[in-house]
């Protein structure tokens, strides 16, 4: 079995004891039975990951006795996670998730279609069981958010004016508004307070430097191969920064890029603008500006887990 604590998060871990613990080992047992039902499903939760939404929907709803509902929430927002991954990678024919072979590339399109179709489905099917309409509407409209932010960023490759602001757009429906709502599920089965400004922050922090560390690289820490956004069209924060800085880059037109070693070469152009650099300081600022405004007393075990959540996150980018 994978490493499934990533260590960014084991502060967190230590400070929620052995509740928390409990909790993340009751969600890894919970997706394990659910994706038991096909192979290829069951391949993708056992490849692990970090289980960071899982981890907010728990520190959401921390020092609750919901253990049921909080489990089922985060089994489930966990779940969608997975199907998007899943079906990314047939979207993008992409040979390499976490260092393994993807679905795709193993089983072949069909078949990691239909995996991402079993996953996302009984995604909703476990948070059906919390009987909360409230719960279904929330990990819904983030699905929904999900699939228009992949719409998007397909209508946005390869083109050269994809401005800031539709940049931060895309990052949110992909990737802010699934964190947000891990924390919003969290606070509705758990009872606590509501935490989605907080997750959708460091959601959009998370895109952010994934995007950097696509043109930082190396490899051998991503999983990936450096460029790959570049390689399939996908405009992001250090590019667009640094096409305000270099002539060479403004005129770039990313459909020339003939290969995986074209493409290392212009990251390094990117990165010796600055540009990435400056992405990540950007994300750094929103988690840090998030911290501050939290809308959780200090002093309190829940906020200082939710620090510690962001500082994780920063952490594992570093
Ligand atoms: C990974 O990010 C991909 C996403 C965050 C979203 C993908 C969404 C879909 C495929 C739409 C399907 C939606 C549902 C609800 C099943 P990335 O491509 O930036 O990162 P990567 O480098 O890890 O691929
Ligand atoms: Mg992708």
């Amino acid at each position: 079995m994978s490493e499934v604590f990533a260590e960014p998060f084991d502060a967190v871990l230590e400070l929620g004891g052995e509740p928390l613990r409990a909790a993340m080992a009751s969600v890894e047992t919970r997706l394990r039975q659910i994706a038991a039902v096909e192979t290829n499903a069951l391949a993708t939760i056992e490849a692990g990951g970090k289980r960071l939404r899982p981890l907010l929907v728990f520190v959401a709803g921390l020092g609750s006795e919901a253990h049921v509902a909080l489990c089922r929430a985060a089994a489930a927002v966990e779940l969608i996670h997975s199907a998007t991954l899943v079906h990314d990678d047939v979207l993008d024919d992409a040979p390499l998730r976490r260092g393994r072979v993807t679905i795709f590339a193993q089983a072949g399109r069909r078949a990691a279609t239909s995996t991402g179709d079993l996953l996302f489905s009984s995604a909703f099917a476990e948070l059906a069981l919390n009987e909360d309409l409230a719960q279904l509407t929330a990990l819904s409209a983030a699905s929904s958010a999900l699939a228009r932010g992949e719409l998007m960023q397909r209508a946005d490759a390869w083109r050269a004016d994809v401005t800031l602001e539709r940049y931060l757009e895309r990052c949110e429906m992909k990737t802010a508004r699934l964190f947000a709502a891990a924390c919003e599920l969290g606070a509705l089965a758990g009872g606590g307070p509501s935490l989605g400004p907080f997750g959708h922050a460091v959601g959009l922090a998370f895109q952010i430097l994934d995007d950097v560390l696509d043109i930082t690289g190396p490899a051998e820490r991503t999983g990936k191969r450096r460029g790959a956004d570049l390689l399939d069209g996908t405009v992001t924060l250090p590019l667009i920064l640094a096409r305000e800085r270099s002539p060479e880059l403004a005129a770039l037109d990313l459909r020339t890029i003939s290969g995986p070693d074209e493409a290392d070469r212009i990251c390094e152009l990117i990165e010796a603008t600055g540009a990435a650099e400056q992405a990540r300081e950007h994300a750094l600022e929103l988690v840090a500006a998030t911290k501050r405004a939290l809308p959780v007393s200090s002093g309190t075990d829940q906020r200082r887990a939710l620090e510690l959540l962001a500082d994780g996150l920063v952490q594992r980018f570093a």
